[in-house]
């Protein structure tokens, strides 16, 4: 994770910098810092925490006349979030700032034997590289010899007094692009912060480094051969989320699924049939098989469209978390589609499984809410969320618009194939044009949830069990919970509960019950009977009276399962939202998290 920024140009950099990082702040706030180059020598500023730290250290230092320099903010990986450890990292003459993990940092600092001042794998950087530079090495191959001696991700950006106004930069596995701009050239790890500023910019592909001043951008590849620069424009102004009333950004974001959902089906239900114009059904019944592949709530969502898949399209279709897959050496299907689920489109380990399924000559699609991200450029197709910007780090309308697109196309796949049509394809669509209603009115449960809450912040544990397409939305429930309320919380599915968990059960232990009416009620019914037999406090979410839950939420009762899915969807996530709040958490920005995860 983390992010960095750079700029060099006719403005004072510091400003530029400091709103370059609060764009970037979603990926990482443990700490933030810059290097500003000065007449004489280069001046650093850090500071731990979110960025209005630093930004109050900065308020009054003049900085005027400095117009180059470069910025970072942080998600610990390696040393605790201190001032110490806060980029950039640096000897007395050049600076680094680094997004990424440094895996062999440990035998580079044993060869370096100079003394280190941070914790991190990347301060070994810019050690390497004065080291490089005291044997006489020019900066530029001071700054490859560096690179070749480093093992794992990178983005980096380096400063040295060598080279005054100039910034070497390199990019393998962690995103690193150049903007450019009528007031200067700037770096950043996505486009936001350079939206509204430059007017175009070139993605760095893995191995590229280079060196750039205010004039020109010099490219190279691995191989050290020139490469043109090639540049995509970006749009001219950005759209700033705002909160518009609601306490937080999660809150407004669980509130507006109503119209992300109306947003995704906007052209793509058409009298009676389905049609999702960027995939023409020949390219999508070539497939025999589907790998969903993803991390955290976009792993929910894999699992949950992988139900929907199975049911819908009759195709047989794997789940798997990026991080493992990756490493499986996974036999795959070469008739198969890889499907990966991302709202960052960042994503490491998923990107990785990109890439590497990709080299096998494997077809994949991205379902992606960041257009012109590493994923959508990388896949072979995509299809974008229309989520619009999820600010808060715990995501819920991009899980949403994941479901519902993943529902919208094992619809289209099944009605392509032809064992979807008739009553059974209209009651999909049916349902389909239905949801948005059930997402709008299901927050009609708010002031209950609220009320509800303050009994559950405290006990050892909470258990969400479900089954059937209820089971990985239990998963997600407990991930809301664990993310923002800092409560221990395991999703289940409810009928592996007596294979081991049910030994945890007494009245501290609360198990929230997902209990859909339209699958295997009777059989989760059964399996909460077994635990509030053993004295669990029952908090059941289901359309009618249950005698054995202490607490009931209810929920409006529909024969279609996705509906009860979607209305039980709003409640946990009300819940997580709810207890959060009680505990006094900072449910946007919760600790030790980042919004978005670019380091395996
Ligand atoms: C969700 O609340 C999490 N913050 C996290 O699990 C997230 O879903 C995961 O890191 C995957 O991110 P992506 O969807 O951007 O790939």
């Amino acid at each position: 994770m983390c992010g960095i920024v750079g700029y060099i140009g006719k403005r004072e950099a510091k400003q530029l910098l400091l709103s370059g990082l609060k764009e970037l702040e979603y990926r990482g706030y443990d700490s933030a810092g810059i290097a500003l180059f000065q007449e004489q020598g280069i001046q650093v500023f850090k500071a731990t925490g979110k960025l209005h730290h630093l930004e109050d250290k900065l308020h009054a230092v003049s900085t005027q006349g400095l117009t180059a320099g470069i910025g970072h903010t942080r998600w610990a990986t390696h040393g605790k979030p201190t001032e110490l450890n806060a980029h950039p990292h640096g000897l007395t003459h050049s600076y680094v700032v680094h997004n990424g993990i440094i895996e062999n940092y440990v035998a580079l600092k044993k060869q370096l034997a100079s003394t280190f001042i941070s914790q991190t794998d990347s301060e070994v950087i810019v050690h390497l590289f004065e080291q490089h530079l005291n044997k006489g090495k020019s900066p530029t191959t001071a700054f490859t010899a560096t690179l070749a001696d480093l093992n794992g991700a990178y983005a980096i950006l380096l400063i040295t007094e060598h080279c005054p106004e100039q910034i070497f930069f390199a990019r393998n596995g962690s995103p690193l692009q150049i903007g450019f701009s009528e007031q200067g050239l700037f770096f950043a790890s996505s486009d936001a912060p350079l939206v509204g500023i430059c007017q175009n910019t070139c993605y760095l592909e893995d191995g590229q480094w280079g060196i750039a001043n205010a004039q020109e951008v010099l490219l190279f590849d691995t191989q050290h051969q020139a490469v043109t620069i090639s540049t995509s424009p970006l749009p001219a102004s950005s759209i700033t989320a705002q909160k518009e009333g609601f306490r937080f950004f999660m809150e407004k974001e669980i509130y507006e699924q109503s119209t992300v959902i109306s947003d995704i089906l906007m052209g793509r239900l058409q009298a009676q049939h389905i049609h999702i114009e960027e995939i023409s059904p020949d390219w999508l019944t070539t497939y025999q098989s589907i790998t969903l592949c993803a991390c955290g709530t976009s792993y929910h969502a894999a699992l949950t469209g992988s139900y929907l898949l199975e049911q819908l399209a009759k195709i047989p279709t794997n789940v798997a978390i990026a991080s493992e897959f990756r490493y499986r050496n996974p036999v795959l299907n070469p008739e198969g589609l890889l499907i990966v689920i991302s709202q960052s489109g960042e994503t490491a380990d998923t990107l990785e499984v990109l890439k590497l399924v990709k080299k096998q000559g494997i077809k994949t699609l991205a379902l992606c809410n960041v257009d012109n991200s590493s994923i959508v450029r990388l896949a072979d197709k995509s299809l974008l969320l229309r989520a619009g910007i999820e600010k808060g780090v715990a995501s819920t309308k991009a899980f949403s618009a994941q479901i519902m697109t993943l529902w919208l196309l094992a619809c289209y796949w099944g009605q392509s194939k032809g064992c979807l049509h008739g009553i059974a394809l209209q009651k999909e669509i049916q349902a389909l044009e239905k949801t948005h209603q059930v997402l709008r009115s299901a927050t009609s449960v708010h002031d209950r949830i609220h009320r509800l809450s303050k009994r559950y912040l405290h006990g050892h544990g909470f258990f969400f069990i479900g089954r059937d397409i209820f089971y990985p939305l239990a998963l997600e429930g407990a991930l809301k919970l664990k993310e923002i309320s800092y409560l221990h919380a395991e999703g289940y599915p409810a009928g592996e509960m007596k294979h081991g968990p049910i030994a945890l059960a007494d009245a501290e232990l609360f198990t929230i019950a997902l209990m859909g009416k339209s699958r295997l009620y009777n059989k989760i019914k059964s399996n909460v009977e077994e635990l509030s037999a053993r004295d669990s406090t029952i908090i059941a979410i289901a359309t009618e009276y249950f005698e054995l839950a202490d607490d009931l939420i209810k929920i409006n009762a529909y024969t279609h399962p996705m509906l009860e899915f979607f209305e039980m969807l709003i409640v946990v996530q009300l819940l997580a939202l709810e207890i959060a709040i009680r505990l006094g958490n900072d449910v946007d920005m919760p600790r030790n998290l980042a919004k978005s995860v670019t380091v395996e």
